[in-house]
């Protein structure tokens, strides 16, 4: 696409210099410019962008992006725009054809729960018939070919957003559920999707480092109904769907949006389970609709996962998937990996495996899993090197719900795992070392220990970890199997 055309579609910007170059990608990655290619010079938190473009130039770029009163180069064509973060999305949108004005997008966002309702949504539509695509932590999912998210990030930076979008439009995809984090919402990684379904799971006060206040938190993520409620009409309805269980509810109620859909187990809600039944591997219930009900019968434990489904069941039905298809998609959806899921080698106690890494999530969890043991609940859990969770927060929780802890290791990065145990170990209340808890360091050697204790009855969750495939270390990334560490810990023992 030449550099005028591009700048012609993103608001704000102007062309200095040269605007019939063929621009052939956006990158504000200066390491992986190649030739053809837009930089566009982002400031970002560690460094400016700008600083980068001789780079850029170097490794082959043809044209830059800079902030309005930025030096130009010389010698490169530039795009002017008020905002680089904010035309980078624009830009890549722009050149990939607006994917986004070419499906249906949901966007799903909130504290837990992302990426279950995310591929919750995602099957429904499949099994439906829908041609759909989705973007989580875990996976990136086109007409049911899945790829791995190796990134490191849930929602990726805007050029590969719009990347992955372009491909959906590509192989014929119809719907498309993206997960979207409140950093990727403040950062405008999304801002040049046409969301059509803003949907929220819970909002609790994780991440709090990040975002200064629980209301900055919110805010961050009530851009979504924002970005919905202004984006290309496609002919649907734009649709906000709240959790109104939660305390979110009455702040993210007052944004104005054409539809607004509730959902909830405990207050009246537009969707809501009726004759509620758990089970330890799953839930029934008749599915209360705006539309009428249908019933449901899900094949993934835990009450949190009812809330995840009425939420996945409301994107769906205002994405016009029939009511009917909505049950019959649900109760074949097996869940994500890493979440919940169960470890069987043959053992007489449960073992589960759970992404859960933060102290919301880590409480949840346990909560879900006390019900269905008939002994002691044990958990092995970390905190991570990303200081945004609250540390003290998970040892409270692992003290409140379990009946006996291991604190671990999990992704240190080059922070030194005591160090980051401590911490956990700091918000730990009323238990004993040794006696109620132990500090594991080596995570194998944890789970080991954890399994060694296990009595016929008891249930070990191992918590953090769920479907990633690596341990970030000091010293780089290196290879882990949660569940084949587990059964070789569970055949070990026996
Ligand atoms: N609706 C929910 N409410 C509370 N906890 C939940 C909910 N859904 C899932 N969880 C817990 O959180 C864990 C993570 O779930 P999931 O990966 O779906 O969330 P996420 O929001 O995508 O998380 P992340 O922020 O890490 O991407 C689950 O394994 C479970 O323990
Ligand atoms: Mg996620």
């Amino acid at each position: 696409m030449l550099l005028a055309d591009l700048a012609r579609g993103v608001p704000g910007a102007t062309v200095d210099g040269d605007g019939s170059v063929d621009i052939t990608g956006v990158q504000p990655d200066s390491r992986r410019v190649k030739a053809g290619d837009l930089f566009v010079a982002v400031p970002g938190i560690r460094a400016d962008g700008h600083a980068f473009i001789p780079d850029a130039i170097t490794a082959g770029a043809t044209a830059v992006a800079i902030e309005s009163d930025a030096q130009k180069p010389d010698g490169v064509p530039a795009i002017r725009v008020p905002s680089t973060r904010g035309a980078l999305g624009e830009l890549a949108a722009e050149l990939y054809g607006r994917p986004s004005r070419h499906l249906r997008v949901a966007g799903i966002t909130g504290t837990d729960g992302k990426t279950t309702t995310t591929h919750m949504a995602e099957h429904v539509l499949q099994a439906s018939g829908i041609v759909a695509g989705a973007m989580s932590t875990v996976a990136y999912r086109v007409s049911g070919k899945e790829t791995d998210n190796t990134s490191g990030q849930t929602t990726t930076e805007a050029p590969q957003v719009q990347a992955w979008l372009k491909q959906m439009v590509d192989a014929g995809v119809r719907c498309a559920v993206i997960e979207t984090t409140s950093h990727a919402l403040v950062q405008e990684r999304v801002a040049a999707c046409d969301f059509d379904i803003a949907a929220f799971t819970n909002v609790g006060h994780d991440h709090l480092d990040y975002h200064a206040t629980w209301d900055d938190y919110l805010a961050a993520k009530a851009r979504l109904i924002d970005l919905a409620a202004s984006s290309a009409d496609k002919g649907i309805e734009k649709t906000a769907i709240l959790n109104r269980d939660d305390v979110s509810y009455a702040k993210l109620a007052q944004h104005p949006i054409s539809r607004r859909w509730s959902y909830g187990l405990t207050s009246e809600a537009d969707f809501q389970p009726l004759e509620l039944g758990m089970t330890d591997t799953g839930s029934h219930f008749r599915l209360k609709t705006p539309l009428g009900e249908t019933y449901v019968s899900l094949a993934v434990p835990a009450r949190f996962n009812v809330y995840n489904a009425l939420c996945a069941a409301a994107v769906c039905l205002a994405l016009e998937v029939p009511l009917e298809d909505i049950g019959t998609g649900l109760a074949s959806f097996e869940g994500v990996r890493g979440r919940l899921g169960r470890v069987d080698a043959g053992q007489d106690f449960r073992v589960f495996i759970d992404f859960a890494h933060s102290a919301g999530a880590l409480a949840s969890a346990l909560a879900e899993l006390r019900p269905f043991t008939q002994g002691r609940l044990l958990v092995v859990f970390g905190s991570t090197a990303r200081s945004d969770h609250d540390r003290p927060g998970m040892g409270r929780a692992a003290a409140q719900f379990a009946d006996f802890f291991i604190i671990t290791t999990d992704d240190p990065l080059a922070e030194d795992p005591v160090d980051i145990a401590r911490d956990v170990q700091s918000g730990v209340e009323g238990k004993a070392a040794g006696l109620d808890y132990e500090i594991v360091i080596d995570r194998r050697a944890a789970i080991r220990r954890a399994i060694e204790l296990a009595r016929p009855g008891d249930t070990v969750l191992l918590a953090g970890k769920g479907h990633e495939r690596t341990m970030q270390m000091a010293g780089g990334s290196e290879p882990w199997d949660e569940r084949a560490v587990a059964e070789a810990a569970i055949r070990e023992r026996a």
